[in-house]
């Protein structure tokens, strides 16, 4: 495929990428079959499902699943239960979602608060776009000395499409400067839902349309108080929907889906790879009738650069109290980088990095039954078995980048977010009208403060969303309420992953 015009293999889904929309009513159970037709062996998590009762289908190598081999099929079946709003799928082993493993799950309510206040939705699928395959890119942050300053992209893509200057391209590709950028048609005087995913690899998204304000009204599948905004900052895994108004002249405008530079580390003297990027990806709002060509201006910045919406902007539509109470389990994780003895650069979580057990058939079992103090080293995780209790987790960020975190199985409230140097000022925590959701960005040397309830029994990834810093071992385990957990019977064909296939075939890394 070409998403940009250049044209290399990508990872698709029925053919497509983004893969296709999933879509349900809050509490359909969705049942979804996987069949791996990959050489590499493969798994999808769905981003933002809790997966209640069914932590085994939430899609992670080494934590609660063996990947699927290839020619092998799983299929998932999970409830949506009272879930609803905007999600996303993609492969959780190695990073293949960024060669192109990912798509949209929109779960509609038909309660939702803000239904009659649009005639029609879109989806807007935000990623950063690499011409080298990710089994190009990784091994080189794999080699000993690697500096840690990740790969640049090539393309900013707006629901899949994006433009890249084909005379940058190296001789003997296929690449094409004139492809058609994302357009999204409007009827003037009607109101249109955009669902806006970032399901990028790395990069923080701005997303704005010329000359239309945003009213924002949900943000990882929980209902907002209204606020207006004109540009909109997207972290990697975070998902947002805004109401926009087509009030404007009948005309053509850009739709802008700007990776910001701001916060990606740039240092021309490393990896990468001559990227002649063009950060500022566009798409088209089309007013019916329109036949200008949109010259249209972009608004300026209203929101602080590399950090989530201000929480001014993200109110719950009815405060949401139950996390103000007594903190039942408390950790402290310290986030930083470090090398191994061969010089290899790390992440490091509470001092150990993240290592799958892709073939251990056992690892369910394992993470089941034992203390975290007995877990391998390699496979770092926090129990927390207090049923029903308010669980909280003081974050520390001893590293100077920004780390988007997101958490398995849960929303979580935001307590306190803390900048570089900023003291940890208990009295400060936000209990009274938290923001919940399920991403969040940890301020470069910051801290963050965030609470969950601990009412879903299972084995949770808590990791940074940047899939380098994944796959350089940044994810955590949660193990929840065990006493459950040992009672529950994992799904035969979910435990045959781990035994009946070649080994080879679910550990090696082909492209
Ligand atoms: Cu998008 Cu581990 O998640
Ligand atoms: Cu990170």
């Amino acid at each position: 495929m070409s998403p940009d015009g250049f044209e290399r293999p990508v990872w698709s889904v029925n053919g497509q990428h983004p893969g296709p929309l999933i879509q349900a009513n809050k509490g359909d159970r969705l049942v979804i079959n996987v069949t791996n037709h990959f050489d590499d062996p493969a798994t999808v998590h769905w981003h933002g499902m809790f997966q209640h009762g069914t932590n085994w289908y939430d899609g992670v190598p080494g934590q609660t699943q063996c990947p699927i081999p290839n020619d092998v099929s799983l299929v998932y079946n999970f409830s949506t239960t009272d879930q609803h709003g905007t999600y996303w799928y993609h492969s959780h082993f190695f990073a293949q979602y960024v060669d192109g493993l990912r798509g949209s799950l929109v779960v509609h309510d038909p309660d939702d608060p803000y239904l009659n206040q649009y005639d029609f939705e879109y989806l807007v699928v935000l990623s950063d776009w690499h011409h080298n395959t990710t089994g190009v890119l990784l091994p080189l942050q794999d080699a000993p000395g690697y500096s840690g300053l990740r790969p640049i992209p090539d393309s900013p893509l707006i629901s899949g499409l994006g433009r890249y200057n084909c005379t940058a391209a190296p001789p003997g590709s296929k690449c094409n400067s004139n492809q058609p950028l994302a357009v999204y048609n409007v009827k003037k005087n009607k109101k249109y839902r955009f669902r806006i995913i970032n399901s990028s690899a790395d990069g923080v998204f701005v997303f704005s349309i010329d000359q239309h304000k945003l009213k924002v009204i949900e943000a990882d599948g929980i209902y907002l108080k209204p606020t207006i905004i004109k540009k909109l900052p997207v972290a990697v895994g975070q998902r947002y929907s805004v109401i926009v108004d087509a009030n404007q002249p009948v005309g053509n405008y850009f739709i802008r889906g700007t990776l910001d530079k701001r916060c990606t580390p740039i240092n021309n003297a490393t990896i990468n790879f001559n990227s002649a990027i063009d950060w500022n990806g566009l798409g088209i709002l089309h007013y019916e009738g329109a036949i200008n060509r949109p010259n249209s201006k972009e608004f300026d910045d209203d929101f602080t650069p590399c950090r989530d919406l201000d929480k001014k902007h993200l109110n719950p539509i009815k405060p949401i109290t139950k996390y103000d109470g007594h903190v039942t389990d408390f950790v402290n994780i310290t986030i930083t980088f470090g090398r191994d003895k061969n010089q290899r650069l790390k992440a490091l979580i509470n001092n150990s990095s993240f290592v799958p057990q892709m073939n251990d058939p056992t690892v369910n079992k394992i993470t089941r039954d034992i203390d975290a103090k007995d877990l391998p080293k390699d496979q770092n995780s926090v129990i927390f078995n207090h049923n029903g209790g308010i669980a909280e987790i003081y974050v520390k960020n001893n590293n100077g980048a920004d780390h988007p975190f997101h958490m398995h199985g849960h929303v979580f409230a935001i307590m306190y977010v803390g900048e570089k140097g900023e003291v940890h000022d208990k009295s400060k925590y936000n209990k009274r009208n938290p923001v919940v959701r399920d991403t969040l960005t940890i301020p470069g040397n910051g801290f963050v403060v965030i609470r969950f309830i601990t009412d879903n029994p299972g084995v949770w990834a808590f990791h940074c969303h940047i899939e380098w810093h994944v796959e350089l071992g940044m994810v955590l385990g949660i193990i929840e309420l065990q006493d459950t957990l040992k009672k529950e019977t994992i799904p035969e064909d979910v435990v045959a992953l781990c035994l009946e296939h070649d080994l080879q075939k679910r550990t090696t890394r082909r492209m």
